[in-house]
């Protein structure tokens, strides 16, 4: 079975991602900041003791992110077949901004810490372990040559494609997630190298009721707003039929390109 490895499991999608990939028999290893507040996982851990670990990880910290990475080789596996960065804000408000006023140095750096900084950095200190995985999570490519190890999974937003910004605002998140594309991007790049390769890909939910969109749900029209379940489920079937085809790409739940 293969081992997969959510950073931000504590809530939201990321949780989702451990209950569903532990009742597939997946061993999950979940990295949250705080796991003495993260309840539903440590319940998901008491359920399946075997299946599942909790590492804590804060992934603003690159000292815990690396110290992270030897704790997991040393203690639980040096094979890693997934790994899904999941941590996400909106800004350190809970909010977009609505306009250039509400933009600051410190929010935005709060906000590329935990959105992109920390889960290129998690790509720093973790692809040694895809690097050494069983290639058994995605679709292994016909020519055995672009045969892959493990898959990298970006939890990105259609809100940070360049192309596709029609309404502006929400600064901090919109030019986080665009270039934690681009990180996703040279990622592929990188990874894509050599015999050990790596599936690297930036992936959009779709608009998802957790705590993140709580503030814009009213806004969200009506049957267009996904439940963790439905956007895991999705999310899943898209990361079950990747291959070293798809690196680099920028896709949406459905497993349609989204322009950079
Ligand atoms: N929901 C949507 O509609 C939507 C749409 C597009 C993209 N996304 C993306 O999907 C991903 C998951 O979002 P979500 O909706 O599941 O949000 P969520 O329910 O608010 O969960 C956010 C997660 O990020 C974690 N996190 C925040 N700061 C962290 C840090 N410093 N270190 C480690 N973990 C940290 C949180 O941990 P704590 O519990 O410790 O705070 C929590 O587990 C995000 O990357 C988000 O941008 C979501």
């Amino acid at each position: 079975m293969p081992t997969a490895l959510i950073q931000g499991a504590s809530r939201g999608i990321g949780l989702q991602f451990c209950q569903v990939l532990v009742n597939r028999g997946t061993t999950v290893i979940a990295c949250c900041r705080n796991p003495g507040s993260a309840e539903s996982l440590q319940v998901l851990k008491e359920e399946h003791p075997s299946l599942v670990s909790i590492v804590p990880l804060d992934v603003t910290s690159e000292t815990a992110i690396e110290a992270g990475a030897q704790h997991v080789q040393q203690a639980h596996t040096a094979q890693l077949d997934l790994v899904i960065n999941c941590s996400g804000i909106l800004s350190p408000t809970g909010r977009g901004e609505t306009s250039l006023k509400e933009v600051s140095f410190k929010n935005l750096e709060e906000t590329f810490a935990v959105n992109t900084f920390g889960p290129l950095l998690m790509g720093r200190y973790f692809s040694p372990l895809l690097q050494s995985g069983t290639g058994r999570v995605g679709q292994q490519h016909p020519d055995p040559r672009h045969a892959h190890t493990g898959v990298l999974v970006n939890m990105s937003a259609r809100v940070g494609s360049i192309s596709d910004n029609g309404l502006g605002g929400w600064y901090s998140y919109r030019m986080s997630k665009a270039a934690l594309n681009m990180a996703t991007k040279n990622l592929s790049i990188e990874l894509g190298r050599g015999r050990k390769k790596v599936i690297c890909v930036a992936l959009h939910p779709g608009t998802v009721d957790t705590d993140l969109s709580r503030p814009y749900h009213k806004n969200v029209p009506k049957g267009k707003l996904f439940t963790k379940e439905q956007s895991v489920s999705y999310l899943l079937s898209v990361i079950d039929n990747l291959s070293m085809d798809d690196t680099g790409k920028y896709l949406a739940f459905d497993g349609s390109s989204i322009p950079f």
